[in-house]
């Protein structure tokens, strides 16, 4: 009975010292969690690198492609064409904007370099209209669609390039 009484006690103290291991575990998950509650970032940062840094000088040819290149169709402030969701009458698509208002930064780089390398040309037919955008691939060097994706990146607001980065980081093999 004696022993009995012993082993139980014992039991008891077993059990509640894994109780306060297991709220103390609790209450500090918490607390990273409030700590670190500034958006999505606290999953994400372990599995995606941080965000890279543009280069200055890639940003500067890439306004200057941009200027001569993109901004007849999509606007000198990345703002795209008016009513831009509307499609022309003879069913063509109008060029969406590159600035945080568009969905530019939804895709990832694979996805953007391949829509300026082929342009409207790579549409197929279920998509329910056109794309007058010039195939990119046979006019400029592959470093400058780099370029002008990077100057277009460098307009976004913090949160945006950070959505986009995720994108293009989860998407590479
Ligand atoms: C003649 C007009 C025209 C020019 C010039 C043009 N685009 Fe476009 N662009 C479009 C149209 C229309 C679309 C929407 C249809 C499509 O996806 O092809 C588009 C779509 C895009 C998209 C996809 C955006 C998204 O959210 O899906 C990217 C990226 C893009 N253009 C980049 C460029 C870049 C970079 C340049 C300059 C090097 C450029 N475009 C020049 C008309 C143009």
């Amino acid at each position: 009975m004696i022993f009995f009484e012993r082993q139980n006690g014992q039991l008891r103290k077993l059990l509640l010292i894994g109780i306060s291991a297991l709220v103390t575990f609790l209450v500090a998950c918490q607390g990273s969690g409030a700590a670190s509650n500034s958006g999505r970032a606290p999953l994400v940062l372990s599995t995606v690198p941080p965000l890279p840094v543009l280069d200055e000088g890639e940003i500067a040819a890439g306004q200057q492609i941009y200027t001569d290149y993109c901004a007849e169709c999509h606007g000198a402030d990345l703002q795209g064409e008016a009513d831009w969701k509307i499609q022309n009458e003879d069913g063509s698509f109008r060029a969406p904007p590159h600035d945080a208002g568009g969905h530019t930064w939804h895709h990832s780089d694979a996805v953007l370099l391949e829509v300026i390398r082929l342009g409207g040309a790579r549409l197929t037919e279920d998509v329910g209209g056109t794309s007058n955008m010039p195939a990119y691939g046979e006019i400029l060097s592959e470093a400058q669609i780099q370029a002008v994706l990077t100057y277009i990146k460098s307009t976004w607001p913090e949160e945006a390039r950070q959505v986009q980065w995720e994108q293009t980081a989860r998407s590479q093999p």
